[in-house]
């Protein structure tokens, strides 16, 4: 890909869509903006733009089509695949001054937010009419709903409510072109015509900025119960979690955590809230939720019993707010913690729930083959399960080289193998383009790369992700 560079008079004329305070190319912001949460990456854009409006952004758009010049949209940063690093330099157009919820429509279980909002926060705001927003990314408290629907992004409540594409009704989309466009309607049905919405929808942006976001919510659930499960094998918490909804209760969270990460979590935050004997080499964390707390006492009594099948030790079922948000706090620190312990790279496999014990095995497998330890956590109710490989004995030029991407690449074709595919919620972005070709077909690559080519002509807007 051939681009230009950003000369002082391009920069003038972006001053003047944007005002000069909103354009920065000091170096410590380009490093700031040059990387996400994706290993230690870093990409400089030649300038940092914070637009305010989507005319704003339409008039930035049309200028960098017409001079050739990259832009990479930018959330909060949080991303795990690499979808916000400007790898061609250019412009980083950061979404943060993007952040009101414009409307919550307490008629009709809508709201319309604008993409810089922070994920919690709009969850607390809906909490307080009664509302409830599901997907929490464990990153929702600084992560942006813009990044949200870029990645269609989860988190442990998709497992019973579904991840952001079952949340977004309708987008305002600036296209890299500069026209701009709602996708859809705000109704909860539409049959009408092609889905852009849902297009958009995961595109990483790719192919065009959201403006606004028109979101579906739900009655909030009265209460929940959590509880925490010791199982003696990985293999065997893995098996479990099928059972569970195959005896007919759908959980609204079912994570699953492997000795280490518990370990090295327990460390990070320093809390001793879990006890972990040397006999424990996994948990389960479920959650049921609801409006009748008797009913869900049985359902958590139930699914108790269906554990006890298992060589499982004493459960712990949260019994104060304080306890349950020391797990979940425990839960959503994992990754930051692993990546701080060790050297490692993140897979976001997935596959069919009930192939789960064939994939942590499979996983172990190949870490035998390849030389490498593994530390799996994550949603395993939705049978997406983090796997970080840890670097351990590894040499630098096995772990930056090919021998590290064939194993990868071993993994992918497991998932593949066993229904599944290499994200589940994270993206595909800059990291994991060398594997499409695993998951999808030639055909089926040129249908999405044509889709690319028509919303964006020139390829300036977040180019050398996705297909590379
Ligand atoms: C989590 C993030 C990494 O579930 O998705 O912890
Ligand atoms: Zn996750």
């Amino acid at each position: 890909m051939s681009f230009n560079k950003i000369t002082p008079a391009i920069i003038k004329q972006i001053q003047k869509i944007v005002g000069e305070s909103y354009v920065l190319y000091d170096n410590e912001n380009l490093l700031n903006y040059g990387h996400d949460e994706t290993e230690d990456f870093v990409y400089k854009p030649e300038i940092v733009v914070k637009p305010n409006t989507a005319k704003e952004i339409s008039e930035i758009l049309i200028l960098a089509n017409n001079e050739l010049i990259p832009v990479t949209p930018r959330g909060a940063g949080t991303g795990l695949s690499g979808g916000a690093l400007p790898i061609y330099g250019g412009i980083s157009l950061s979404m943060e001054r993007f952040n009101q919820i414009l409307e919550i429509d307490e008629r009709n279980l809508q709201a319309t937010v604008e993409p810089g909002v922070i994920n919690e926060v709009f969850q607390n705001e809906v909490k307080k009419v009664g509302l409830f927003y599901p997907p929490d990314p464990a990153s929702k408290g600084s992560c942006f709903l813009g990044g949200n629907v870029a990645e269609s992004s989860g988190g442990p409540k998709c497992v019973k409510y579904g991840t952001t594409k079952d949340y977004i009704l309708n987008l305002e989309v600036v296209l890299p072109t500069g026209e701009i466009i709602y996708t859809g309607a705000n109704t909860l049905k539409n049959s009408t015509g092609y889905n852009i919405t849902q297009l958009m929808v995961g595109s990483e942006g790719t192919l065009g900025i959201v403006t606004k976001i028109i979101v579906r919510l739900l009655p909030n659930p009265k209460y929940n119960l959590l509880m925490l499960v010791p199982f003696r094998s990985l293999d065997e918490a893995a098996t479990a979690v099928s059972d569970v909804f195959r005896a007919g209760f759908i959980p609204s969270a079912l994570e699953l955590m492997e000795r280490d990460a518990l370990v090295w979590v327990s460390r990070f935050v320093e809390s001793k809230t879990v006890k972990l004997p040397d006999d424990i080499h996994a948990h389960l964390l479920i959650e049921v939720d609801g409006n009748d707390l008797d009913v869900l006492m049985r359902e958590m009594e139930a699914i108790a019993e269906l554990m006890t099948k298992y060589n499982v030790d004493d459960i712990l079922f949260a019994d104060s707010e304080a306890q349950k948000e020391e797990l979940w706090k425990l839960r959503r620190r994992i990754n930051e913690a692993v990546k701080s312990n060790a050297v490692s790279k993140e897979q976001d496999t997935v596959v069919p729930r009930a192939e789960l014990p064939k994939l942590v095995r499979g996983v172990k497998d190949i870490g035998a083959k390849y030389n490498f330890k593994s530390v799996g956590y994550g949603h395993a109710g939705d049978g997406n399960l983090h796997i970080r490989i840890i670097k351990g004995d590894l040499t630098n030029e096995q772990w930056n080289g090919q021998y590290i991407k064939d194993a990868i690449a071993e993994i992918f074709i497991l998932c593949k193998k066993l229904g599944g595919t290499i994200s589940g919620e994270h993206g595909v972005g800059l990291i994991q383009q060398e594997y499409m070709g695993i998951v999808f077909a030639q055909k089926a690559l040129e249908l999405q790369k044509g889709i690319k080519k028509t919303f964006d002509p020139n390829g300036i807007l977040n180019p050398g992700k996705m297909f590379g």
